[in-house]
């Protein structure tokens, strides 16, 4: 039997790809453009989410804290309508820029009140099998070494947080210089587009 595989091996999936940036013409958004693109280019359908546009609320409130006794809890109704963005798609993309070596409140924000007790962790854990965070930065590769942020930034928000609520395979990529020059940014927009091929 003659079987076609696609560069991303056939294996064709439903992507979330969180996009979380002040500003819509910003370069970060610009690389979620590139990699969407490729990525549906590569057969993958995506569904788009935009924190600022749709003016999500990452302020955690009473009402979507998790309640340690009681795994059923009932969400607040915007937390539901986010789990149900998740829960129909296999894999998520999360493209932001790097703030203070970590992710925007924003984000951090929208996993705090999504990423719940009883959906993305406890007995049960995210129904996710890739994940992906694509990080802007302005800092070189070099000076985030020098500290030991990238790892800091892997160990957090791969390990920590994807690792953690079930998703076996995730990377974090950080794309460096974001801010240094034409030449740099049209080679991070053909990273995008690459990892947005091999998704
Ligand atoms: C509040 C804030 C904090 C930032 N912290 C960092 C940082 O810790 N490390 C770094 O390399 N860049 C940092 N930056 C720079 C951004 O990562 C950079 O401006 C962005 O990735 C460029 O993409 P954009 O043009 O789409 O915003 C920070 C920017 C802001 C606004």
């Amino acid at each position: 039997m003659l079987v076609f595989l696609t560069k991303n091996f056939g294996f064709n999936m439903k992507v979330l790809l969180v996009l979380c940036h002040p500003r819509a013409d910003s370069f970060t958004a610009a690389i979620a453009d590139v990699f969407a693109r490729q990525a549906i280019a590569a057969g993958h359908e995506i569904e788009r989410v935009d924190l600022y546009r749709e003016g999500f609320d990452p302020v955690m409130r009473e009402i979507d804290e998790p309640s340690w006794d009681n795994l059923d809890k009932i969400y607040s109704t915007e937390v539901l309508v986010e789990m149900a963005r998740i829960e129909r798609n296999q894999a998520i993309v999360m493209v932001c820029s790097i703030w203070w070596w970590s992710f925007p409140a924003m984000l951090k924000g929208w996993i705090d009140r999504v990423w719940n007790l009883g959906f993305a962790y406890g007995p049960q854990k995210l129904p996710l099998q890739k994940g992906l965070l694509i990080g802007t930065c302005a800092s070189s590769a070099e000076r985030f070494a020098k500290h030991g942020m990238d790892s800091a930034i892997h160990t957090q928000l791969g390990a920590g947080i994807m690792g953690y609520c079930g998703i076996e395979n995730y990377s974090v990529e950080l794309f460096h210089d974001a801010v240094a020059d034409d030449a740099t940014r049209e080679a991070l927009l053909k990273r995008a587009s690459m990892l947005g091929d091999c998704f």
